[in-house]
């Protein structure tokens, strides 16, 4: 396997906030190995977006802090890095792309402008320079009229364009890693397919390494290497796609899978979770998917379930299995 370029260890990060203490990733920890694509899928609220943020270095200050763990990334743990360092790695070796692409981009300047300015700062070209390697990228991500795009507004771009754009910006200095979070889901259907192979075409010419922030599993069943799924701000199973799809542990996993949508059907599906992602500040001590869980043991209410590994890379937290361990060797004597 090729070499690790991000590890992230028992990453805690908290937002305090007038209500209370906000544990938004509360002890997450995954790698990403060079030119992989790592998907971290959950539903809305569940900490994938300030995962992504925490390792960019942009959570939202003052509330939002880490409050522990490491972010390793090419030798560097950037939980300790300093603003400037931050600063120097985001847009070059390490790149976003966010799901509202208008909210990313500047709406005073042109796309050219904002295209330009990462060319000129980290890769130290010339004016003139970055504005031929900005067409070439623009033209790169399929845009036609590559020059007048150049010269538009983020306003006069449809939300594809802008999309496309974003890529464009977020590959231009070639990362080691790119995270995309959600990119597609403010698109609609037709867009969100082009973009996601627009992203695959990018990773195959450049051999950066994905982190796809996804709700969708049918994308990630597409796409990704390993898995990670997050509920309330905790890992609740991580895997291989392979071993992940073909054999999920957790109920919160399978109950992801089983509301997928039906091929062909994108409106229908099978089956949703009962229930709602609980509220950051009403934690309990348990398992927090105990409550919408259909196997929920007594002990799930009690005590919270720690990752253990059952086959390999493959991590559950879940008391069934726990409990399953048990029965086996019983069952042998038997
Ligand atoms: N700036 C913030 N202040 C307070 N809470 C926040 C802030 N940003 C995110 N959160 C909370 O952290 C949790 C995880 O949010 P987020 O990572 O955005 O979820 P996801 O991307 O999985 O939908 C949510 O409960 C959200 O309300
Ligand atoms: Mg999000």
């Amino acid at each position: 396997m090729s070499d690790v370029l991000a590890e992230i260890n028992e990453l805690h990060t908290y937002f305090y906030t007038e209500e209370g203490v906000v544990k938004s990733v509360n002890g997450v920890s995954f790698r990403v190995h060079e030119g992989q694509t790592v998907a971290i899928v959950g539903e809305s609220g569940c900490g994938k977006s300030v995962t992504a943020l925490s390792l960019m270095g942009l959570v939202e200050e003052p509330s939002g802090r880490l409050a522990g763990g490491e972010i390793w990334f090419d030798g560097r743990d950037l939980a300790k890095a300093s603003r400037k360092e931050l600063e120097r790695l985001r847009g070059n070796e390490l790149s976003m792309i966010f799901q509202e692409p208008m909210s990313a981009l500047n709406p005073v300047l042109t796309i050219g402008e904002q295209l330009t300015e990462p060319l000129i700062e980290h890769l130290h070209l010339s004016k003139k320079e970055a504005l031929k390697r900005a067409e070439e990228l623009v033209t790169r991500v399929g845009i036609p009229r590559a020059k007048e795009i150049l010269k538009s507004y983020p306003h006069e771009l449809s939300g594809g364009m802008l999309q496309r754009v974003m890529i464009a910006m977020a590959v231009s200095c070639s990362p080691k890693l790119l995270i995309a979070d959600e990119p597609t889901t403010a698109l609609d259907v037709t867009i969100q397919a082009q973009i996601l192979d627009l992203l695959l075409t990018m990773k195959a010419e450049t051999g950066m390494a994905i982190l796809l922030i996804t709700h969708d599993l049918g994308v990630v069943a597409e796409t990704a290497d390993y898995v990670v799924v997050m509920y309330a701000g905790k890992v609740v199973e991580q895997g291989t796609a392979l071993s992940l799809f073909q054999n999920p542990k957790h109920p919160y996993t399978k109950g992801l899978l089983n509301s997928r949508p039906v091929l062909g059907h994108r409106k229908k599906r099978l089956y949703s979770i009962p229930g709602q992602v609980p509220n950051p500040l009403q934690l309990g001590q348990g398992c927090h998917f105990s409550d919408r869980c259909e196997q929920c043991l007594d002990i799930c209410r009690e005590k919270q379930p720690e990752l253990k590994a059952y086959d390999g890379e493959h991590l559950a937290a879940c008391w069934l299995y726990e409990e399953e361990e048990e029965l086996v060797p019983n069952a042998r004597i038997g």
